[in-house]
């Protein structure tokens, strides 16, 4: 990887990921894709180049690559599950109308392509527990159906052009840095804000609600290793499932409840992230990961809440 263009570099992941790219890759090297209404603000806006970029525009996305001699597209691009659920024909355009723009682009170019894909590529079917790499995938979200379905694309272009897709499944992603816009794992980050804040924290999920977690560098490092991985030792491409914790929304609490022993947290259940989180798999099993490019999270549950505590603790001025 030389020359990096992220489509989506403001979002949730990107904001952190085009930083984190710079400094491994050099500055210059990292392109920041955005769209108008989402433009790269401070040190993202300055440290390297920005372009426009709009993933339902084919064109913009080829001619950024060729003005930059792009060899590697992340792309970011996405609704979350609870907005994709409320906005399908939206979620179906960026997630599958700009994969195929992505991909299409990347064949021509030569370009390596990372897509995330997410725990929501499953469904009620899949088994719940220690879910394989390989199972059955029937996603019941219009955010799992782009997902299951930009795996397939990916996998396919890989195949049949030759094109070097790679892709992993990220659980729900918790990060003190960029807000995630409409997810049904949100509520996992909100606690945080809640507990520092000190306030009551209203819980739209369901006590006894299990869903795979992730730390943001670990889900960084994760999207980075597996664009560096040998492909010679690469069985899966996309996607492969990744883990580092699963819990409910009890457990978080009486976790950030033992630093901030005040912190109070009331139920108020939402009907729609409920039924996507109960579609859901309680815990993937990873181990492919593992073998295949050595895969491995490191913080917990206890190292997370710790730093999350203390790096939100300075951004609110708490
Ligand atoms: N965080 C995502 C969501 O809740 C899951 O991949 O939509």
């Amino acid at each position: 990887m030389k020359n990096v263009l992220i489509i989506g570099s403001t979002g949730q992941i990107g904001s952190e990921l085009t930083m984190k790219l710079r400094g491994i890759y050099g500055n210059a090297n990292v392109v920041a894709g955005y769209i108008p209404g989402a433009e790269p603000k401070g040190e993202l806006a300055e440290s390297g180049p920005k372009e426009i970029v709009d993933i339902t525009n084919a064109q913009q996305i080829a001619d950024v690559v060729k003005k930059y001699d792009i060899d590697t597209i992340y792309n970011l691009a996405a609704l979350l599950s609870a907005v994709a659920e409320n906005k399908p024909q939206l979620a179906w355009k960026i997630g599958i109308g700009g994969l195929m723009n992505t991909l299409e682009v990347a064949r021509e170019h030569h370009c390596a392509v990372f897509t995330p894909s997410s725990i929501g590529s499953f469904g009620p079917n899949a088994p719940k527990d220690g879910t394989p790499q390989d199972t059955i995938q029937q996603p019941r979200t219009m955010y799992g159906v782009t997902k299951v379905s930009g795996e397939l694309l990916s996998n396919y272009y890989a195949l049949k052009f030759g094109v070097d897709t790679r892709s992993v499944r990220f659980p729900g992603l918790i990060s003190y840095v960029a807000p995630p816009g409409g997810g049904t794992t949100d509520y996992a980050v909100d606690i945080y804000y809640s507990a520092v804040r000190g306030e009551k924290f209203i819980c739209p999920i369901k006590a006894g609600t299990f869903m795979d977690m992730m730390y943001m560098p670990d889900a960084l490092r994760a999207a980075i290793e597996i664009m560096e991985a040998d492909p010679s030792r690469l069985q899966h491409r996309n996607s492969f499932n990744i883990a580092s914790m699963s819990f409910d929304p009890d457990i978080i609490y009486r976790k950030i409840k033992e630093y901030v022993p005040s912190f109070e947290m009331e139920y108020q259940v939402d009907p729609l992230r409920q039924a996507i989180a109960d579609s859901w798999p309680n815990r993937l099993d990873d181990t492919c990961a593992r073998i295949e490019w050595d895969w491995k999270p490191e913080y917990d549950l206890d190292g997370m809440t710790r730093d999350m505590l203390e790096k939100l603790r300075v951004k609110l001025g708490k």
